[in-house]
């Protein structure tokens, strides 16, 4: 999948973010990784792994600062991608690598297209809407 403007929460460290998750998603989608090259599985398991932890640390300390309406729902979501992606990792050392591949681009291209696009923006539209009351920075 590749970045669309589209996709633009309008927060530009979380934009930074999504950007580099989608790029990542991208290498992983045109790979054959069924085949011989394996690295691109591990590689998109610790890069998701890294990714969880800070950028959901960036959002939830956005959503914090702006005592966003649906916290507690969105902060769900990412304690539930953190257990997938742990579920996944848990797969990869106990079964072999080719069948992660499909339910690995299953879930980050819903996780794509479910959240980042959806729930995102709307946390971040909220937040924008804050920060134009309480002229918070932007960080
Ligand atoms: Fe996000
Ligand atoms: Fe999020």
């Amino acid at each position: 999948m590749l970045w669309n403007d589209a996709y633009s929460t309008g927060h530009p460290k979380i934009d930074r973010q999504h950007k580099q998750l989608f790029e990542t998603v991208e290498e992983l989608l045109v790979s054959d990784a069924t085949c011989e090259d394996k690295d691109i599985i591990t590689n998109t398991l610790l890069f998701l792994m890294g990714y969880a932890m800070n950028h959901f640390y960036t959002e939830e300390d956005i959503m914090r600062k702006c005592e966003f309406s649906q916290y507690a729902e969105h902060k769900e979501k990412h304690d539930k991608f953190i257990d997938a992606v742990a579920g996944l990792v848990k797969e990869y050392n106990t079964t072999d690598l080719a069948s992660l591949d499909t339910p690995l681009r299953e879930f980050v291209i819903a996780w794509l297209r479910d959240h980042v696009t959806g729930d995102d923006k709307v946390m971040a539209e909220e937040y924008l809407e804050w920060k134009k009351i309480n002229n918070g920075d932007s960080n």
